[in-house]
């Protein structure tokens, strides 16, 4: 089974509509996972919901999906993001509305031994960021499949636990990778419509169950139609220039 895995959109329909067709046609993926926060910052909330709707096999919800559906607070968001927030609480139709309020936070595929959270494992509705094996530590004890997808910091990374050791591997240029079956994994896969490890591509992921073959891609996209797109909707310009600073 090949899986095709991304998150953070973030109403970003011109980096969606790159990646997914790579995702299907180059790629070739039997399966595609969301990891949240399809909404929020970009101005195509509805645009990118039906996307996902339509070739999603399984999403969890990220802060953004529920702070804009009212099922976390948003009064921690910062400035921007809150404006977004509330403009695009106001765009979305009651079916996308009622889309994001289903979400799960956690998926579980057993039969493929994978967890997906946009968080952490160990306390999903809680927002932490998984930046670093001090932080990732504690997590590996709260799940008991193989690998858990993460999302949230817009960070591509791999954690990998061999008995009791961490190593850490980032993919700011992509990352070509093979999963060992004796350790357990921890992966954020990026962004794809916001990312904030100082490379502006899109990233997102694929996972071969057959070869335990794991790949984090990265790609260019029309930067600046998103960017013209967030301006023309009057939402903070800082939000249209953190896209080609990719942070
Ligand atoms: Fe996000």
């Amino acid at each position: 089974m090949k899986f095709g895995i991304i998150s953070d959109i973030h109403s970003n329909l011109e980096a969606l509509n790159k990646v997914m067709p790579i995702l299907i046609n180059e790629q070739k993926v039997d399966k595609i996972i969301c990891i949240g926060d399809i909404v929020g910052y970009g101005a195509n909330p509805n645009e990118c919901i039906q996307i996902v709707k339509k070739n999603v096999n399984y999403c969890v919800a990220g802060n953004h999906d529920y702070g804009i559906v009212r099922k976390t607070p948003i009064n921690n968001f910062s400035k921007p993001a809150k404006i977004a927030a509330k403009w695009t609480r106001k765009k979305l139709s009651n079916n996308n509305y009622e889309y994001l309020q289903l979400l799960p936070l956690i998926n579980k595929i057993p039969i493929w031994n994978l967890m997906t959270v946009h968080s952490s494992p160990s306390s999903p509705s809680n927002w932490e960021y998984l930046l670093s094996i001090e932080k990732v530590k504690n997590e590996f004890n709260y799940f008991n499949e193989k690998i858990c997808f993460v999302g949230h910091s817009h960070q591509p990374i791999v954690f990998e636990k061999c008995m009791n050791e961490i190593n850490s591997f980032t993919a700011k240029n992509g990352l070509d990778f093979r999963t060992k079956d004796a350790n357990k994994y921890i992966i954020n896969i990026g962004s794809v419509g916001q990312p904030r490890d100082g490379n502006p591509q899109a990233s997102f992921c694929t996972f071969d169950t057959k070869n335990n073959r794991l790949k984090i891609l990265r790609v260019d996209y029309k930067i600046e139609n998103a960017q013209e797109k967030i301006i023309a909707a009057e939402l903070p310009t800082i939000l249209a220039d953190r896209l080609s600073m990719g942070k």
